[in-house]
């Protein structure tokens, strides 16, 4: 199979149908934009479980999605879609650079969501934007951010809830969005430990990629603990 992209975490193959895609999910770890690089033990089959089980429950409750089908313990059958360069990042709680930006310690609730899209771009740090440098730079239109602003603010909601019946708080989270041929805007890539912040609701451990980024140790139990919590199975 032709390789059309490698990504830090994944790698996206081209397959038959020229309408779909297939996501291969490395074991590979970077932080600080590739700078501190390494491997996580089964992180690839840990965050496809994960992901698959949140997509599907996004689906379940109308949030429509790239993923077709999950094939096998690594790969994802998705849907072609044309990704927009941003990282849409909502916080409900103060951490990571949005803690250091602006001098707020981490753990302090969000009186409301905080939403932000930075642009995808390795060279530039994905500098934080607004809509009107998106609109301006050609990225996406005005409609298109309006979409992609409510499909937003509906998955947070869900999220938090899903996390919340699985005793975790919902720190903060990055998702990405991709377009299809008919210009339909629907969530795409992945969402895992390696793109959220997960704190357990009652000690504040972390169960997330902080671990591997701050070299706190058990970053696979952590993966581990959150799948099973999600799926009810032993990882
Ligand atoms: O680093 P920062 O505090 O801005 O990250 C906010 C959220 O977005 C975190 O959950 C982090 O894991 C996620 N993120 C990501 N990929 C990036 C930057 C941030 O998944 N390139």
């Amino acid at each position: 199979m032709k390789l059309l992209y490698e990504g830090k975490a994944k790698q996206i193959y081209e397959t038959e149908n020229p309408n779909e895609i297939l996501m291969h999910y490395k074991d590979d770890a970077t932080a600080f934009n590739g700078l501190k690089k390494d491997q996580i033990h089964n992180k690839g089959i840990l965050n496809n479980k994960i992901s698959t089980m949140i997509f599907g429950y996004l689906k379940d409750n109308g949030i429509e999605t790239h993923l077709i089908k999950t094939l096998n313990e690594r790969d994802q059958l998705c849907r072609k879609v044309e990704i927009l360069p941003l990282e849409v990042i909502v916080r409900n709680v103060f951490a990571g650079s949005a803690s250091k930006r602006l001098g707020i310690e981490e753990g302090v609730p969000c009186k409301e969501p905080i939403f932000e899209i930075c642009y995808k771009c390795d060279e530039l740090n994905d500098p934080l934007i607004n809509d009107t440098h998106a609109i301006a730079m050609g990225i996406a239109t005005r409609e298109e951010l309006n979409r992609v602003w409510e499909l937003t603010a509906q998955i947070n909601q869900l999220l938090i809830k899903l996390f919340d019946s699985v005793g975790v708080r919902l720190i903060d989270f990055k998702i990405e969005f991709g377009k299809d041929a008919d210009g339909n805007i629907m969530l795409a890539d992945e969402i895992s430990p390696d793109s959220c912040r997960l704190w357990d609701k009652d000690t504040n451990e972390k169960l997330d990629k902080d671990r591997f980024r701050r070299e706190m140790g058990n970053v696979e139990e952590a993966y581990i603990e959150i799948c099973k919590r999600l799926t009810k199975e032993e990882a």
